[in-house]
């Protein structure tokens, strides 16, 4: 299903803002399975091999896959407009519903997928490749431009230098680039207000041990990579002034859905005093679910928590619980940024009073 590519073209250069790039009318998606011990792109020249691409996680994060499904339905409609000129959308709807299956928790790709779909059901003129790529290009130069926004807003809250603790992946690697949570970092490292950040190692797809140190490292940003239950003895030592991550999906009454341990990291940060940051786009704020306990969250298989880097560890015939995100009730997030402001405390109105 993917294409390796043989001789990697001059505009792919390793760097965690080109996760995501369209170059000479073909999809390539930096493999994030293979990061940082091989740096490899692979091409994508189908919808279902975006689909594929999303599902296996060789692209993730929540604005990540939004942009890559986007990128996907130009792929699809390439393909069916050149093989059936005059009846390309039936083979289109049915990519649009095997793109929106790939993943089910972050609500970035369904909110990409809506906006391709708009613009689909609006198209009339002969060709309809050329609008599309320019939306798709569109979401993805938003979705930077929304990160640096949210970089400064991020970095304007904290006070004075300080180590912060992150969890999984929400850099550039999980966005179109900059990076939510990461771009927060970025942008106030900086200015000089951090220290260090500790890197939950994030098990079992090893996110934050992976793509976070990697990312930080090409930065220069000064990372240390934790295990997961490390948090609470580092908070309780003292110099943590945040925690800072990023959202799959925010519920209209201010829940935040995040990788799992997410969760545990806001109970211990209230616990010790630490602020508590999240950063995310808009478009991963759902107004359709009212509180977290309605945003549907990805089980992946057993094995993944079984095995560790190809190496089973538990016992064969034993069951494993694979959560991949969990819920962060509204009362434990101090501050949610987004590109269009920040909200303190947030509840259902002021996230209301944002996006009207
Ligand atoms: O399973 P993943 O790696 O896609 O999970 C990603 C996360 O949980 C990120 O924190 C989230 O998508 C925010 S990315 C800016």
């Amino acid at each position: 299903m993917e294409t390796p590519l043989g001789e990697t073209p001059q505009a792919l250069v390793a760097h965690p803002d080109n996760a995501i790039v369209w170059h000479e009318d073909r999809l390539f998606l930096l493999d994030q399975r293979a990061l940082p011990a091989e740096i490899r792109f692979l091409a994508c020249q189908t919808a279902a091999e975006t689909a594929h691409a999303i599902k296996a996680m060789v692209v993730r994060g929540a604005p990540a896959i939004g942009v890559t499904a986007a990128y996907g339905v130009v792929l699809s409609v390439r393909d069916h407009f050149q093989r059936t000129p005059a009846d390309w959308r039936p083979g289109v709807e049915q990519d649009l519903e095997l793109l929106a299956a790939a993943r089910p928790t972050a609500i970035n790709l369904f909110w990409a997928l809506e906006r391709m779909r708009r613009l689909l059901a609006a198209l009339d003129q002969l060709d309809p490749v050329p609008a599309l790529l320019i939306e798709a290009e569109r979401i993805h130069r938003d979705d930077i431009a929304a990160n640096r926004t949210m970089g400064d807003l991020g970095a304007a809250l904290i006070s004075a230098r300080t180590d912060v603790i992150t969890h999984c992946n929400a850099g550039a690697l999980a966005t179109g680039g900059y990076g939510t949570a990461l771009g927060v970092v970025r942008s106030a490292h900086a200015a000089g207000k951090i220290g260090r950040v500790y890197a939950d190692e994030t098990r079992p797809w090893m996110q934050g041990a992976r793509l976070t140190a990697w990312e930080l490292q090409q930065s220069g940003i000064a990372v240390t990579v934790q295990a997961d239950n490390v948090a609470a003895s580092l908070m309780a030592r003292g110099g943590i002034g945040w925690v800072i991550v990023g959202s799959d999906r925010i519920a209209a009454n201010g829940d935040v859905c995040n990788k799992i341990g997410t969760y545990m990291l806001a109970v211990l940060a209230r616990h010790h005093g630490v602020r508590f940051m999240v950063a995310a786009p808009t478009s991963t704020i759902d107004l359709a679910v009212a509180s977290g306990s309605e945003i549907p969250i990805e089980e992946r298989t057993a094995d993944e928590v079984l095995s560790c880097g190809g190496t089973r560890l538990g016992p064969e015939g034993v069951d494993a619980h694979n959560p991949v995100f969990d819920v962060t009730p509204a009362e434990l997030v101090d501050v949610i940024v987004t590109e269009r402001g920040v909200i303190e405390q947030p509840t259902a109105e002021k996230i209301a009073a944002l996006m009207e």
